[in-house]
């Protein structure tokens, strides 16, 4: 338990990367400067507490990386850390370098990781950064509005090429379990068919409902397939020769997860990074920051941890119903 402010902070950033998590750890570091605190920059994840691989952040080791995506610090998985001793390990590193408290900025997991932390008596704060939108007791996780830009940008593209070719095209977006980027996209791309692996997939549906597009004269067709849900290529197998069109295939993959963060994770970055810093500093750690009907609200870390976020049903009907 952190009696006094704290002097020395650590932060990293865990798992996948996304955009924005620069201007979070900007934020964090120029709240904390702003109130005396010194910052150390933990290298990859978890693995750079492990490994004692870190460094000293200023307000000018900040300066030019808000526009940026990636993480200046560096991300990675690091599956030593899921083991108590290594936790232990992590945690003694951490007293003998005098760090009082830790920013810890990702997704699911990285949460779980900072919890981890907190029972080895390292106060922490998480920051929800996932392009998945999987992180319970946020409405929004940082990342998530620029991949959908990346994905409509790409959907838009991908339906000129479709209508002048006459073809229907499958695109396969990230989301790991979640069908949240999928289902936002369908809407916002104007797709025919949305498949999440929040719901059963329905063959002979798509096929009845793309024939009869095709039959009315409809130019191009673009289905939305969340990785969860299964591959697009095979999906695109099962379909083919019953639906009137041509099928291509096209898996975004990483390009989700990079660029430049749009204006609402810059300005949700920004806001969880001070947040974040601010709780340490009035000593009200083991939560995570996140934005819950625009507000700043924090929510223990076990909550968060135990949660599980559910996708909003309206969101898939309101798909569904402006594909026909
Ligand atoms: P994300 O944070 O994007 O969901 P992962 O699930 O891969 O990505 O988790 C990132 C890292 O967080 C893992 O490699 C591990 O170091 C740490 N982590 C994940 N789950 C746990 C856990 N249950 N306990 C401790 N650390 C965890
Ligand atoms: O969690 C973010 C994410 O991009 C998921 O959408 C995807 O399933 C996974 O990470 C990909 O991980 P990797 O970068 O290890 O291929």
């Amino acid at each position: 338990m952190m009696k006094n402010r704290p002097k020395r902070i650590g932060i990293l950033t865990s798992g996948g990367d996304c955009p924005g998590m620069n201007a979070a750890i900007r934020a964090a570091v120029r709240t904390a400067i702003y109130n005396g605190i010194e910052v150390y920059g933990f290298v990859k994840g978890y693995k750079g507490i492990l490994e004692n691989i870190f460094y000293p952040l200023y307000a000018r080791s900040v300066s030019g990386i808000l526009q940026k995506g990636g993480t200046i610090i560096q991300t990675a998985r690091c599956p030593e850390f899921l083991d108590e001793k290594n936790q232990m390990k992590a945690a003694q590193n951490l007293k003998n370098l005098e760090i009082d408290a830790m920013v810890i900025i990702g997704g699911e997991g990285s949460l779980k990781g900072a919890l981890a932390l907190e029972k080895q008596g390292i106060p922490c704060v998480g920051i929800p950064a996932s392009i998945d939108n999987d992180i319970p007791y946020t409405d929004m996780a940082i990342g998530v509005d620029t991949a959908l830009n990346t994905i409509l940008w790409a959907t838009d593209a991908i339906k000129d090429t479709a209508t002048s070719h006459e073809r229907a095209f499958i695109i396969e977006v990230m989301g790991r379990n979640c069908g949240y980027l999928a289902v936002v996209a369908g809407i916002i791309s104007g797709a025919e068919y949305t498949i999440i692996p929040e719901a059963q997939l329905n063959i002979e549906k798509i096929v009845s409902s793309l024939k009869k597009r095709f039959n009315e004269g409809g130019t191009n067709a673009i289905i939305i397939v969340a990785e969860g849900a299964g591959s697009a290529e095979k999906i695109a197998q099962q379909l083919k020769d019953k639906i009137g069109y041509e099928i291509r295939v096209s898996v975004l993959g990483h390009i989700q997860r990079g660029g430049s963060p749009t204006a609402f994770d810059r300005l949700l970055a920004s806001r969880l990074g001070r947040s974040a810093v601010e709780h340490l500093i009035d000593n009200k750690h083991n939560v995570m920051v996140g934005l819950q009907k625009s507000q700043i609200v924090a929510t223990p870390l076990e909550e968060v941890a135990k949660g599980k976020k559910k996708l909003d049903r309206d969101f898939l009907s309101l798909a569904l119903m402006l594909g026909i």
